[in-house]
């Protein structure tokens, strides 16, 4: 019998057989999650012969889900995800405009997973624009429940708009035209103080070098500008022993953490000029959102580009790909699993089985240093020849032995 994974004060306990849910997803998620059990599977045996198992348990979200029970997020799988702390997804459909709400951020909501970690590392074979790409070693903290992820927004011809808008000018004067649709942007001091807290932690435990608090503070003082305040703060009042702020040391930090700020459009011209100033990136959910995808183009794109939703202090984590349902090749064998594999490869480090996380890790390095690599890579390197899908696993699953 299989046993679940427990969270106490200690930290997670971890079963020799824990049972760990997964979403395949929509799109070429099914594929990419294909490649990814059987790797996963293959490098368990390879390491622990038998000793240490994971359970495979799956529930249903996305298309898949509301085909067979008529609801894209079953009351079940919210069940499961929580009961089991530590669960692996595919990519989700959302519909871009109307219809239902994004299930990714439902699901974040819904779990209170309010950091989004998404590392990105350059390794030989992978494409990049860079001259030097081995200088891009980051991991981004962006915050996952506020900003534009709390979903506040009402479209200019409702009434709901128009009676903010009559709100807006009675209590602020802001003159606000007949045509004009409003979003909310909340950020509290709750939600970034634990943000900068978690990111903190991780630099403190990896034994990184630079923070980097990233905000648009200069346009938007009480809500970009408050989470870079109060982001500090954490800083100074909890983690003194470890870190500096660049103020406070004339950017001479010691043997501790130098912790500075960034203006976003600023950083946006450090990622690409300098990348070795920034190991740890904490930020908000938007500006989250866009450096991602451009540090993740600068190491290869979002088909190698994995990621995790976390909360810490509930001991939740769900992992997941950072690239979406693609679906231009989907059943065409040519998605890139690397992503969904580094996923898992992170999820087996949460719960400690180091071994093998560095196996799969070893493998998948080799694999494209090799050249071997599908076609979203392929076409960036020189002289590739592009394989499928299961070509690729194939040749992985040799490394992995
Ligand atoms: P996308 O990431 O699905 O695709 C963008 C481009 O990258 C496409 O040309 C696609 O073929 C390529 N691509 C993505 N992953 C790839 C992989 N593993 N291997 C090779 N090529 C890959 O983004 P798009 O087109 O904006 O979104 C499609 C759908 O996915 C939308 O419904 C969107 O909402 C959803 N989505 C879901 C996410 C999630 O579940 N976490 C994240 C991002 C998007």
């Amino acid at each position: 019998m299989p046993h679940p994974i427990t969270f106490a004060q200690a930290g997670l306990q971890v079963p020799d057989d824990p049972i760990i849910p997964f979403i395949q997803g929509d799109g070429i998620g099914p594929e990419v999650w294909a490649a990814t059990r059987q790797v996963v599977d293959a490098a368990l045996w390879t390491i622990y012969r038998g000793r240490r198992t994971i359970h495979w348990s799956e529930v249903l979200a996305g298309q898949r889900a509301y085909d067979e029970t008529g609801s894209w997020l079953p009351d079940e799988t919210l069940t499961s995800l929580t009961a089991h702390l530590i669960a692996i997804k595919g990519p989700l459909t959302t519909p871009v405009a109307g219809g239902i709400r994004s299930l990714n951020v439902q699901l974040r909501r819904e779990l209170d997973l309010y950091a989004n970690v998404r590392p990105v590392r350059w390794f030989p074979g992978l494409p990049s624009p860079l001259r030097q790409p081995e200088l891009v070693s980051a991991v981004i903290f962006r915050e996952n429940t506020e900003d534009v992820y709390a979903g506040y927004e009402v479209a200019a011809d409702s009434e709901e708009a128009r009676l903010l808008r009559g709100l807006l000018k009675a209590t602020c004067g802001w003159e606000l035209t007949d045509d004009t649709g409003i979003g909310l942007k909340p950020i509290s001091r709750t939600a970034s103080t634990r943000l900068v807290r978690a990111a903190m932690r991780y630099a403190v435990d990896r034994k990184r070098q630079r923070v980097t608090l990233v905000h648009k503070g200069n346009i938007m003082k009480y809500t970009e500008g408050a989470f870079r305040d109060w982001g500090y703060q954490v800083v100074r009042d909890e983690f003194a022993d470890h870190a500096v702020l660049f103020d406070d040391c004339d950017g001479d930090p010691g043997d501790r953490i130098l912790v500075q700020d960034r203006i976003a459009d600023a950083m946006f011209q450090d990622i690409l000029l300098s990348p070795e100033r920034h190991q740890v990136i904490a930020t908000t959910n938007l500006n989250g959102d866009y450096l991602s995808d451009a540090l993740a183009a600068q190491i290869g794109g979002i088909g190698v580009s994995p990621g995790a939703n976390l909360n810490d202090e509930l001991g939740r984590a769900l992992y997941e790909a950072v690239h979406g349902t693609a679906p231009d090749i989907v059943g065409r064998d040519l998605a890139n699993p690397t992503a969904m594999l580094f996923s898992a490869e992170m999820l087996l480090r949460r719960i400690g089985w180091t071994d093998a996380a560095d196996h799969i890790e070893t493998a998948v390095e080799a694999t494209i240093a090799a050249g071997a690599v599908t076609a979203d890579l392929a076409a960036r390197v020189d002289g590739a020849r592009p394989i499928g899908t299961r070509e690729f696993t194939d040749t992985v699953l040799t490394h992995i032995g």
